[in-house]
Parts: structure tokens; sequence; C-alpha cells
């Protein structure tokens, strides 16, 4: 008797558990970025921010110099050969400065680029070993980690959405698109609310107002968490800082975020 409730318990215990695994946990590691987290890493003006979820790694981004980031891979402990995918959210030197030492260091990626990035630039890519993909649809790129799909007019940009348990998590590069129409866009896109959003808003030309109702998006779509990094601007950080307490996460190089 005592040996089948002691069944029927791991029964229950271990489907409690594969229920939870079904949406994505894991972290995201901020690589490299303009603001310093960890003491024994370098700050620059860049983003590149590494996920790891279950058994996959994305690099999301590469930042601009070579010497930084990988300082900061080494500081952190971090080894590229774990690495199965790299997506480039635009073509801008900032975010796509380390592509060709990643993939050199790494041959077996498969690479994601903005349609900015065609032609010529998917043949160089290749030429390392890997195989480039330009997607502009919110394509699926592993187990709970998707593709925004590609956004904006004049600069076309694409996020990496992850599915957790709470709620969509939205990485942004730089925000061009704007980081309000992101969120809605990727809100409405996957049918659910936007729990947290991280990484480059590129909000250090906007008004006091445009934050304003930029923040207000962000609650009308749910984000309850946000972590603004490398182009957000410090007026927009602080009102950032001010509107989310204590669910406001202080990004940098080093930073740990778990999901
Ligand atoms: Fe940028």
């Amino acid at each position: 008797m005592k040996l089948k409730i002691l069944y029927t318990t791991l029964l229950l215990v271990f489907g409690i558990l594969s229920l939870f695994s079904q949406h994505g946990s894991g972290k995201i590691i901020m690589l490299y970025d303009n603001y310093q987290f960890s003491e024994n890493t370098i700050s620059d003006w860049g983003f590149s921010c590494l996920i790891i979820s279950g058994k996959d790694t994305v690099l999301f981004d590469t930042g601009a110099r070579k010497d930084i980031l990988f300082h900061n891979l080494e500081s952190l402990g971090i080894g590229l050969s774990s690495v199965q995918t790299l997506v480039i959210s635009h073509h801008h030197g900032d975010h796509t400065g380390n592509i060709f030492p990643v993939i050199e260091y790494n041959p077996d990626l498969l690479v994601f680029l903005p349609s900015t990035l065609n032609g010529k630039f998917i043949r160089m890519v290749e030429n390392y070993g890997p195989r480039a993909i330009v997607e502009q649809d919110n394509r699926q790129i592993a187990h709970n980690i998707f593709l925004s799909g590609e956004m904006g007019f004049q600069i076309r940009e694409q996020g990496i959405v992850i599915i957790t348990q709470k709620g969509l998590i939205l990485i942004s590069g730089c925000g061009h698109p704007g980081i309000d129409r992101m969120v809605r866009k990727v809100s409405k896109k996957f049918k659910k609310p936007v729990y947290m959003v991280v990484g480059g808003f590129h909000l250090e030309e906007h008004s006091d107002d445009e934050i304003d109702e930029i923040i207000e998006v962000f609650k009308e779509f749910g984000v309850e968490k946000t972590a603004p990094a490398h182009c957000t601007g410090h007026i927009a950080m602080n009102k950032l800082r001010k509107a989310y307490q204590h669910n406001f996460i202080r990004s940098g190089t080093g930073k740990v975020i778990e999901f």
C-alpha cells in the first residue's frame, strides 16, 4: 500500500515537472553592452547576448570589437563551441562586428541574417563553413525560441522571442523599429503578453513625453519586467527604473537574467 502511494506521488511530481518543462526556462547572459555589470568584464558601445535554454544555446548579435567580446567571454568562462545558432538583429557594425571571428571559432553554426545582409554577405559567411539563412518571418530557431520577424521601414531589424511560463521575453538588439511597436507586434503575433523586454531600446533622442507613452504601451501589453541596455539612453533608463522599481533589472556586461 505504502509503495503504491509512493509510486502515485512520484508520478504526480514527474507529471508536474514535465508540465513546467514544456515552457522555456534558462538564462540570458549579457556579453557586450554599453554598460558594465560584472567588474571583470569590459563595456563598449554595442550589443551581444547569449541565450541558454535546455540543450539550446543561441548567440544574439556579436558586439563591435573582437578583443572586448573575447575578453568578456573568457572572463565569464563561456566558450563559443556550445553555441548552435547565431542571430543578427540588423546590419549595424555594433551588432555585426564579430560575425567573422565568431564563425571562424565555430564554423558549425546556423546563422540567421536580416534581409539587409544578403547576397555577397551570405557567401562571405558561408565561406567560413556555416549555413546562412535570411529570414524575415517569426521562425522557430530552438525549443521555445523564435525570431520576432523583421520589423521597421528605414532600418529593418529582428529581435528574439522566448516563450516562458510567465509570458514572452522580447530581446531587442537596438529597437530601431520602435521598441513599443516591437512589443505590440510580438504580443499580437504570438497571442501572449510580453512578460519581459531586454536589450537596446533606442530612446536617446526621444522626449520625456514620448518615453512616458512607450512605458504606457509596455504596461498595456503586460510587460512586468524590463532590462534596458545598449542604446536605451540615460533619460529613458531613469524613467524605466522609476516606473518598474524592483522589476527594473540593471543590465550590463556579465549580467545573467534567469527566466
Ligand atoms: Fe546598436
